[in-house]
């Protein structure tokens, strides 16, 4: 069984005064006492007694072989959040710890990992710092569960979150910080009662407002110590938001929906609780997490998972199977099946590490050069399918592959077809000019090309019963091919524009004004005809033609290409591609709907349509409806 343990904290041996480097009294700083001891102060009072531990890789490693622990995850220690000082100095700060913390991992002989952290108080920077240390090889963040007033539903910060969610940054939420510190001044209450309801406080603030609707699916985020109080008082949460009006927020649905949107780790420290929050959550969303190696961590990392009565194959996903999906990092299991890069098996090669083989080192650590695996960035793309069934239902993979292939040519089509755009524009700017025209024909046989693969790939997924997609179907609700955002590209960047479909999109800003963007632009088929216009094909039109008169006008002049042509062979290339790529767009609608016909039978869609009945009226939607117009003009 290979073990990750996501939850442990480091502190560098040294690091700069930061009081006098900021020129602000209370920061953290280092007290060496004795060899392999210190104490963290916060200016003159001792915050809390370290160890070694906390610095020294080969010590962490002899601890790790200790208790079986094949891949450490370090992060910071919340006390240097410092998310109420000035943003440029806890920039300053963070840069310092997250360098520092990859030194560690440098040190630690391929087996340490870490999160970063990042200044919350201020996005931008907080985004930026995230970027800058994902690219140096952290594989997240850790994050404060509150910025001062702020839980994790304030805009600001879910911005963040989507920002990580962009970035494949695995999300740690750490309480700290914690409410009503007068009334918990003995007794280490602020950790034992307050960091739980803190962690408590964050789940219901970012389920409640909604936050989970509009964040991604693919966020990873964990929350400390067992998710603090929230499983256990599930049943409450629930039982106030069926019963109260005040008691919900704007989340689509009840809190229980949300299970399998987030991870809690196993840092609850007693057997029959560790079964309750697996029963709550799911054996796909605990993982083990110890906080190592400060005095309320687990003292034996790991014994609780390994000697509860769990049955194996759940001590497996939460010793680290889940921990591995969590981080975005192959699983043993995955990386059996995918030897090509060396590169897989971040987690997996590292199992025979507690048997005390060295643990291999990845190749794009053992020298700089390209390798076919991380140029093409394998290992990432193998992380990236995270099925939603529990148990994962053996089918779910071809669903996202499937999925994920088509917006992957999806992206190429746009790639293409703004090429096409661009060398029309071109064409249309210099008539005289061949060279765009064939350039421009050339890429639309690409497009048509990747077209026909796409019309083709349904087959694949109707190997798929229609009573296993039923077995996972209701936990995909409410998502829909509906929201898939390039595919509303394409067909406004060819010329297909319904501000209407704009509505899915309104939950993700972004994407909505990105889709607005392509909406005002000039389309492909405007283009077209504006370079017809330009070649003296098509006469202008004053601003006052109607739509049917600018529809007329337009069928004619392509009738005029063709049937001159000698001198227009080109272009009529262009018109065959144009007229090819509408005819297989239309190929892809008919075979989507049999497929889903013969998969969901007359159900409604996910997304609210009429399922099959609402897909059939597309059939009539065409690119460019003037290539077909002019077929009935041609003469001989
Ligand atoms: C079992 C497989 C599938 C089923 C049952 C299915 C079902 C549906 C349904 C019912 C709709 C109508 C919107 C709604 O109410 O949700 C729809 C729309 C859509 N689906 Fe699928 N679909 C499947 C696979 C796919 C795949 C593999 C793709 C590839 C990209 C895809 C892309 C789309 C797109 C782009 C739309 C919007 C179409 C439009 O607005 O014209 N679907 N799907």
């Amino acid at each position: 069984m290979q073990t990750v343990d996501i939850h442990t904290h480091f502190f560098p041996e040294s690091w700069p005064d930061l009081a006098a480097r900021f020129g602000t009294p209370d920061w953290p700083w280092i007290k060496h006492t004795e060899p392999g001891k210190a104490v963290v102060m916060i200016g003159d009072r001792p915050f809390r007694k370290i160890t070694s531990a906390c610095w020294d890789a080969g010590i962490r490693l002899e601890h790790m072989d200790r208790d079986g622990i094949d891949l450490q995850v370090i992060c910071a220690t919340p006390v240097l959040f410092a998310y109420g000082r000035e943003p440029h100095h806890v920039l300053d700060c963070a840069r310092m710890f997250n360098d520092a913390a990859l030194e560690l991992c440098g040190r630690g002989k391929g087996r340490l990992k870490a999160l970063c952290q990042v200044p919350l108080q201020d996005v931008d920077a907080a985004c930026k710092e995230l970027t800058r240390s994902m690219r140096a090889g952290h594989l997240g963040v850790q994050i404060g569960n509150h910025v001062g007033k702020k839980n994790l539903d304030d805009e600001g910060i879910v911005t963040f979150l989507h920002h990580c969610a962009d970035e494949g940054a695995a999300v740690l939420v750490h309480p700290w910080d914690m409410m009503a510190p007068q009334r918990m001044p003995k007794y280490m209450m602020p950790w034992t009662v307050g960091m739980p309801a803190e962690t408590q406080l964050s789940l219901v603030a970012l389920i409640l407002s909604g936050a989970f609707d509009r964040l991604p699916a693919g966020l990873r985020i964990c929350f400390a110590h067992g998710g603090g109080s929230f499983a256990f008082l599930l049943g409450r949460l629930e039982n106030a938001f069926n019963r109260h009006e005040i008691a919900r927020g704007t989340s689509q649905f009840a809190p229980s929906h949300y299970l399998n949107r987030f991870y809690v780790d196993s840092a609850v420290f007693e057997e029959r609780t560790l079964q309750y929050l697996v029963e709550i959550m799911g054996a796909d969303r605990v993982l083990l997490g110890s906080d190592y190696p400060f005095p309320l961590g687990e003292e034996r990392v790991g014994h609780l998972v390994r000697n509860s009565k769990l049955p194996s194959d759940v001590k497996t996903k939460l010793a680290g199977g889940n921990a591995c999906n969590f981080l975005g990092i192959q699983s043993a299991s995955s990386s059996a099946t995918h030897q090509t890069g060396s590169t897989a098996g971040e987690c997996g090669g590292l199992v025979g590490a507690a048997d005390g083989a060295p643990p291999p080192v990845p190749e794009h650590q053992a020298d700089d050069r390209l390798t076919y695996s991380s140029y093409l960035k394998v290992p990432e793309l193998l992380s990236l399918q995270h099925r939603q069934s529990t148990p994962a239902h053996h089918d779910e993979l071809l669903f996202i592959i499937v999925h994920q292939t088509y917006e992957l040519w999806f992206r190429e089509l746009l790639h293409d077809l703004e090429a096409v755009v661009e060398n029309l524009r071109a064409a249309g700017a210099n008539p005289t000019s061949r060279d765009e025209v064939y350039e421009a024909a050339r890429l639309l046989r690409r497009c048509t090309e990747i077209m026909r693969v796409l019309v083709e790939q349904f087959t694949i997924l109707e190997t798929m019963l229609p009573t296993h997609f039923l077995a996972f179907r209701d936990v995909l609700n409410p998502a829909s091919g509906f929201q898939s955002e390039q595919f509303r590209e394409i067909e406004f960047l060819c010329g297909l524009k319904d501000e209407k479909m704009l509505r899915y999109h309104e939950p993700t800003p972004e994407v909505h004004a990105a889709l607005n963007r392509r909406l005002r632009e000039d389309s492909l088929r405007d283009v077209f005809f504006s370079a017809l216009t330009a070649l003296g094909m098509l006469p202008p039109l004053t601003p006052s033609a109607t739509d049917r008169e600018r529809f007329e006008a337009r069928a004619r002049a392509i009738q005029k290409l063709y049937q001159d042509e000698r001198n227009h062979r080109d272009w009529i290339d262009v018109c065959e591609r144009l007229t090819e790529f509408d005819e297989l767009m239309v190929g892809w609608r008919l075979r989507h709907i049999q497929m889903v016909e013969r998969t969901i039978g007359a159900r409604m869609g996910t997304g609210g349509s009429t399922g099959g009945s609402y897909l059939k009226n597309t059939l009539e939607k065409k690119f460019f409806p003037e290539l077909w117009e002019a077929r009935t003009m041609l003469e001989k």
